[in-house]
């Protein structure tokens, strides 16, 4: 009989040799440091301390202060093993009214944390927006216009580009792999039409510019990368592509279902990806917006520059069914938040429902064959190498006497996630990295600090970090190259 050492003999589900095991964070929800530096505001840092936007009236101001702790959270990643952690740019740091030079004090940060990492044998990937818009391009006090900026309009995706280039000049001898947007649904969906996110605006029709918007933004921003990073460097952007599924076969639940794959994915794949607004998304939606006016000749061209690598966060699949006409004013509930106002522009007919009962304290299914699904189509789709961006989940963290952590609900979620990565790869998706969300608790957006996403858990009061036992497991993945 042969004897398989214990090493080889558990990793039975090997990931592809090196596939990055990493985390991913964003800067509002961890620096902290707020007026630090040069820092000034974002439209989240105006947003939260808006009274009845945040549960419990959270802010970031202090976060979990990884702008004083980031040695100590570095150390940890490494200790844990990670090969690459994703984080995110704030852009009021670097470029602190969203026009203009960058901020050497601002820089400064990511430099120090960026040698950190590298420093750990730690490969960093960085997201240049989550989500931060400088306030002055929100709500200009200089200049002509007094309010109606933001994303919904234009002029937001040239300042994107002229930060992206600003950061990849800076940064790019140490970072070689860069994300342009992080799920730009929920900056133009939740932020200008639910009003949700920040900067809480409520028209269908600008969330539809914003998303254009983004859109150009993003190609510029890839143009601007490429013109600043050496030819090796690799480009991406994050997209929370909706794994829609219709309730039944009917023609009216799988009309629903098209027209939530329309402005839930294909309003960002069709342009970036295809070079195309598809017909049907904009026949939806021509009530809404003048898409003629809104998007100019050489758009299309400039926002489906070549990308190398597709992310793709995941968390639950997105169940749909024809409405009932008499619920379309109701409030909605999506699992984004409530609003009486929809996220969804054009799909007023369309019903949320749950996939199953089995939920994270987000009150999110867990159903890890979406993400199989959404790996395969993207492959199937775009032929492009992909990595899971984001993936992870919520639960109530129970503190033992002794302070330890134990967190098997989490730890379940990610085996069965990671499994359906490895189904897909198996399926022949080409996928590069797995990216955990959250290395820390945070702070959760609308939620708050009440949603614990961190595989590392902090104590708000002390700030104090005590890896849970999921991050252990992980640590334990990453080792073996694999899974049990
Ligand atoms: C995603 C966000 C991320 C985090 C997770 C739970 O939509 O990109 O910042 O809030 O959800």
């Amino acid at each position: 009989m042969t004897v398989v050492p214990p090493d080889t003999r558990s990793a039975r589900r090997a990931f592809p040799p090196g596939f990055a095991f990493g985390t991913a964070t964003a800067a509002y929800q961890i620096e902290g440091a707020v007026a630090e530096d040069g820092r000034t505001p974002s439209i989240w840092d105006t947003f939260s301390h808006t009274p009845g936007t945040i549960d419990g009236g959270d802010t970031g101001d202090t976060a979990v202060d990884h702008y004083r702790r980031f040695r100590e959270d570095v150390r940890m990643m490494a200790d844990l093993g990670l090969t690459s952690y994703r984080f995110s740019l704030a852009w009021p740091r670097i470029q602190p009214t969203g026009r203009g030079p960058a901020s050497e004090r601002g820089l400064d940060f990511y430099r120090a944390l960026t040698d950190e990492l590298l420093a750990h044998g730690i490969t960093p990937v960085a997201t240049l927006y989550h989500w931060d818009l400088p306030q002055e391009l929100e709500t200009p006090t200089v200049g002509a216009r007094a309010a109606g900026g933001g994303w919904p309009a234009r002029e937001t995706a040239y300042r994107f580009a002229d930060y992206a280039a600003l950061a990849a000049e800076a940064l790019g001898d140490r970072v070689s792999t860069w994300i342009t947007l992080n799920e730009p649904w929920c900056s133009a969906f939740l932020g200008y039409g639910s009003g949700v996110h920040a900067p809480g605006r409520t028209d269908p029709g600008d969330a539809l510019r914003a998303a254009h918007h983004l859109n150009l933004g993003h190609g510029l921003a890839v143009g601007a990368l490429r013109a600043a990073l050496p030819a090796s460097a690799k480009v991406s952007v994050s997209l929370n592509l909706h794994v829609v599924r219709p309730r039944s076969d009917g023609p009216e639940d799988l009309e629903a279902a098209r027209r939530i794959d329309a402005v839930g994915n294909r309003v960002f794949t069709g342009p970036m990806l295809k070079g195309r607004y598809d017909e049907d998304l904009l026949k939806d939606t021509a009530h809404l917006v003048d898409w003629d006016t809104l998007v100019h000749d050489g758009d299309l061209v400039e926002i489906s520059r070549p990308i190398d690598l597709l992310g793709l966060n995941y968390y639950n699949p997105t169940v749909v069914s024809a409405a009932p006409a008499d619920t379309a004013d109701r409030p909605r509930e999506d699992g984004h938040g409530s609003s009486t106002f929809s996220p969804w522009p054009g799909a007023d007919s369309v019903a949320f429902h749950r996939a199953n009962d089995d939920l994270t304290a987000m009150g999110w299914p867990i159903d890890p064959t979406g993400l199989s699904e959404a790996l395969l189509s993207m492959h199937r789709e775009f032929g492009l190498p992909l990595i899971v961006s984001e993936n992870g989940a919520a639960f109530q963290d129970t503190v033992a006497p002794d302070g330890t952590v134990h967190d098997p609900e989490r730890t379940d979620y990610l085996r069965r996630h990671l499994h359906a990565v490895a189904d897909a790869i198996d399926a022949g998706a080409d996928v590069r990295g797995y990216y955990l969300w959250s290395l820390l608790d945070n702070f959760e957006w609308a939620y708050g600090y009440d949603k614990r996403f961190g595989i590392v858990r902090v104590d708000y009061d002390t700030l104090v970090r005590t890896p849970k036992s999921s991050a252990r497991w992980y640590a334990e993945v990453i080792r073996r190259g694999g899974l049990d």
